[in-house]
């Protein structure tokens, strides 16, 4: 059964409507029950409003410190003793045999900050011009092939026949993973990822350590493979890949492997989503963007701006710091709302509109510092690729109705659901 998610129109949306609470524990309790939030940036901006930095109730968010303004967050994000806490993984993931936890806790996102750093500059050492060059032409040829198998009908659900498929499809090519095996790790990286979503029943996270296994299994293959035979794909960049004269062990190449292929998936998919809900919303923007191409790099940057797919930054402060005259002590929780600080007005002008020839440097779509985004590069192509694709070749692509749903989730935010004619 689909959950039921939050209905939303196409409508011009009030970003300032009145009736919100003043009260920031009422804010978040509106923020997390999705049957209350309706849209999500009038309650950010309330929330920056009465209460930029605020310690919450210890039962809703740990107890952690909040941070929805520019001002403060550039100066968290800058202090290398602000971390990941894999402490999260250990929290979070205690069902299941351990297989999907033993993965998670081998990603390098959740690591020490030791690891982390040297498997970072690893992994990002593989991402050279000379292949990030090949991934434009991948993701237009996905894009086309998505495209001709709707065409000939009258609607579409982008999500589901588009937007999830992109990363999926462009991510599986350049790793290396030959076509026909796709539709089993689609399957793998489907189930992986309900596994690592809030509410898991026995089954989905039995399937979850099955996927954990066979994803593990699939690419100590691949990289067997490709260590005797090298290939023009990532999984051979990774083999390759050394910094400072250090290798990654095969467990870690195994782990990063899956965490690229999950990290890069539902995160573009939701901003394909939210771009393409933030066009219909602004039909102004929509035309300008179809009649003039070269506005499109910008634009992606608008969009990761304007409506960013992963909204919140989970931090643990190693030595305590002080941030202005608050104090947070060692061991202290931070959230950093990243689409609420998009959208601060001391550092955008009339942030709630969307302007696609807007000067958007350094928004934090990607995070910032220790663990920006490694596949931003990759996340900017297929945006690019995937708006422009369907802007090109369904001109006249409109909403076949009036309505969709947000899918009711706070951390990766998206439509549930865009069903299109053209
Ligand atoms: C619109 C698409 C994307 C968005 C909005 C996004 C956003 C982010 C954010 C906010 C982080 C920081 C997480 C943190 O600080 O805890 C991150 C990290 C990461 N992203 Fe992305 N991402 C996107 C696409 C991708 C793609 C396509 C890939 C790879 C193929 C990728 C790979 C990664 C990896 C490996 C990390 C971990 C970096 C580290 O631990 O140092 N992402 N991403």
């Amino acid at each position: 059964m689909k959950p039921p998610g939050i209905a939303a129109s196409f409508e011009p949306v009030d970003w300032n409507p009145s009736g919100l609470p003043d009260d920031p524990d009422e804010i978040l309790d509106w923020l997390i029950d999705g049957k209350k939030r309706g849209e999500y940036y009038p309650l950010l901006r309330k929330l920056r409003e009465v209460a930029p930095v605020y310690k919450n109730r210890p039962e809703l968010f740990h107890g952690a410190w909040m941070f929805t303004r520019f001002e403060e967050t550039d100066e968290i994000f800058r202090n290398q003793r602000v971390v990941n806490n894999p402490q999260v993984i250990e929290e979070a993931f205690t069902h299941g045999d351990g297989s999907f936890t033993g993965v998670m806790r081998d990603v390098m996102l959740w690591q020490e900050p030791e690891p982390h750093q040297r498997v970072r500059n690893l992994v990002k050492s593989a991402f050279t011009p000379r292949a990030i060059a090949r991934w434009q032409p991948i993701a237009e040829m996905v894009a086309n092939d998505l495209i001709d198998r709707f065409e000939g009908d009258d609607q579409a659900d982008l999500v589901k026949q588009y937007n999830y498929e992109i990363p999926f499809n462009v991510i599986a090519h350049i790793l290396g993973i030959p076509e026909e095996d796709f539709p089993k790790i689609r399957e793998f990286a489907w189930d992986f990822a309900r596994a690592g979503e809030k509410l898991v029943t026995p089954e989905v996270s039995k399937r979850g350590d099955e996927a954990a296994r066979g994803l593990v299994a699939y690419f100590e293959n691949l990289a067997e493979v490709r260590s005797g035979i090298p290939g023009d794909d990532l999984m051979s960049s990774l083999l390759a890949a050394e910094a400072d004269g250090a290798r990654l062990s095969r467990r870690e190449l195994v782990a990063n492997c899956i965490l690229l292929l999950q990290a890069g998936h539902e995160t573009t998919q939701d901003l394909l989503g939210n771009a393409q809900v933030a066009l219909f919303r602004n039909p102004d923007q929509l035309a300008m963007l179809r009649d003039n191409h070269e506005l499109m790099k910008n634009a992606v940057e608008e969009f990761l701006r304007y409506d960013a797919s992963v909204q919140i930054n989970h931090r643990v402060v190693l030595d305590g710091m002080t941030i202005g005259d608050i104090e947070i002590p060692v061991g202290g929780m931070i959230y950093i709302f990243l689409g609420a600080i998009n959208r601060d007005p001391s550092r955008y002008l009339d942030p709630d509109r969307l302007d696609i020839t807007r000067d958007v440097t350094s928004h934090l779509a990607f995070s910032f510092g220790a663990y920006y985004c490694i596949g931003a590069s990759l996340a900017r192509i297929e945006a690019a690729v995937g708006i422009g694709t369907l802007l090109d070749r369904l001109p006249d692509l409109r909403p076949a109705t009036g309505e969709f749903r947000w899918r009711d989730t706070l951390q990766l935010r998206g439509p549930q659901e865009l069903v299109v004619t053209w």
